[in-house]
Formats: C-alpha cells, structure tokens, sequence
C-alpha cells in the first residue's frame, strides 16, 4: 500500500474513533499513529529473521509513544490506540480488524503456557482503558471488555465482559442475569444457631408451663378425690 492511502486510511480511522481531533494533520501527534506505523515496519524485519533489528527498532518506539508492541505481534487493518501510554502487546498476540485499545490495556501471557501466549483479538472488538487480557484464548469479535477488567478466559462474539475476573454481563446485546455474588452481606453462622436456640428455648418453656398447669389440675382432682371419703367419713360419725 503507498504511504499517502496508508496516512488518509489511519487519518480515516482516528476522525471515526477519536471526537478529540479538529484537524488531519493532529494524526501525526498520536502515539497510535507512530506505534502502529513503526511496528509495521518492525514486523517486516521480524518476519524477514532481524530479529534484533525489529527489537531495536520496537523499543525505540516504546521510548516515544509508551506503547509497546513486539514486533511478532499481528495486527490487522483499522487498529486504533487511544492516547496509548501503557499499552503492551505480547508477541503471539494476534489482533483482528477495526480493533480499538485504550491506554494500560494488556495483551500478555499468565507465564504458565508455552508457544502461543498470548490472546486472539477478533474483528471490531474494543479493549477499555487499564483491561489486562492474559493467556492464549480468543475474544469473539464485536466483544467489548470493560476498564480495569482483568479476562482470563474465552470472550463468545458479540458479548461485554467486566469484573476481576472477568465475566460476561452482556451477550447480543441482552444482560445476563448476576449470580448471587453478595461479599458484604454474608450470611452470620453464629447467630443463626443463637436465634434458633433462642425459638427452641420458647417452644420448651411453652411446653413446661402447660406440663406445669397440667400436674397443678392433676394434684387438685387427686386432693379433691382424696377429701371426698373424708368428709364422707365425718358425716356418718355425725
Ligand atoms: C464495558 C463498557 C464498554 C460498556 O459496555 P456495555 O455493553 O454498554 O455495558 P453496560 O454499560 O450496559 O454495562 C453492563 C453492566 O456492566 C457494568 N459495568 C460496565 N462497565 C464496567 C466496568 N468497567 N467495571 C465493572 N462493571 C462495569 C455496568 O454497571 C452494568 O452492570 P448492571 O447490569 O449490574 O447494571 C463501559 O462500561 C466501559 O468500561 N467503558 C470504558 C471505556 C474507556 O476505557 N474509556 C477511557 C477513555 S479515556
């Protein structure tokens, strides 16, 4: 592609994602312009084996715009880094089209897989600011991931994750259910037991005070019975 179709097509893409601009020639400040451009040319040279040179070359770019993409990292066409400090971009990482990243967003590895390490950004997916997407799994296309979320598995297409871990909260664009996921509200062990002691303890002296009544009735007609023949008695001596 000639350089000019290459400047209007990344002028294109940050006047579409990035109300912010005024004018085209603001695209030479971004720092997504230089990353995304020199990395290009980064990693031409590693898929071309220099791989010092495209090591050289990528952290120098880190240096001017804080974003760091290694040179195997594969990116398609329309990628968009909002302001960009922070961004890193591991070297299995393979990132589909019209994709939009926001500064602190990571792209990395858990350090415990080998080979491919790092995630699959599929088309049209948008990464919030300070979102770490860690592991070598794919995120569907049209996902979003909400900032500071941390994803550590699959993302279906179509679906918004948020949350540490991340989970998803949407799926074609209808909410899912929240599990009970109450932390603050915990259900107390001990006082449950102390209140059903507490309604045990009533029932109990409910039923003693009737067995109470019960042998005071008892012990009256027992005393009644018992002074009838007395009386009885008293009477024929009479
Ligand atoms: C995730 C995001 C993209 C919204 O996506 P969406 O599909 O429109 O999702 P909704 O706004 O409907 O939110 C769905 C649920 O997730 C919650 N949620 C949204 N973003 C969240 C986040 N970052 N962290 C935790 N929860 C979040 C919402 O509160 C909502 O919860 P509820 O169902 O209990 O009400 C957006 O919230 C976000 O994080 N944007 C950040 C963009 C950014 O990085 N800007 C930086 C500019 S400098």
């Amino acid at each position: 592609m000639g350089i000019i179709k290459y400047v209007k097509e990344e002028i294109q893409i940050i006047r579409e994602r990035d109300a912010a601009i005024k004018t085209p020639w603001e695209v030479f400040l971004y720092p997504s312009f230089k990353a995304v451009t020199r990395h290009r040319v980064a990693h031409w040279l590693y898929t071309h084996k220099h791989y010092f040179l495209a090591r050289w070359y990528s952290q120098r770019t880190v240096r001017k715009t804080g974003i760091e993409i290694h040179p195997g990292a594969k990116i398609g066409k329309g990628f968009f880094i909002d302001h960009g400090n922070g961004v890193i971009i591991g070297e299995t990482a393979e990132i589909g089209d019209n994709v939009t990243l926001y500064q602190g967003v990571t792209l990395g590895g858990t350090g415990k897989e080998q080979g491919k390490r790092h995630p699959t950004i599929k088309d049209n997916v948008m990464i919030s600011a300070g979102a770490k997407v860690l592991g070598s799994f794919t995120v569907g296309e049209n996902s979003k991931i909400g900032a500071g979320s941390v994803v550590l598995s699959e993302v279906p297409p179509n679906s918004t994750v948020v949350g540490v871990p991340g989970r998803v909260v949407k799926r074609d664009n209808v909410k899912i259910p929240r599990m009970d996921l109450d932390q603050v509200h915990l259900p107390d062990p001990v006082l449950a037991d102390l209140n059903r002691l507490q309604e045990e303890n009533a029932v109990l002296k409910k039923q003693l005070l009737n067995l109470g009544a019960r042998i005071e009735q008892m012990e009256k007609k027992e005393n009644q019975k018992a002074q009838k023949p007395a009386d009885e008695a008293g009477e024929s001596k009479e």
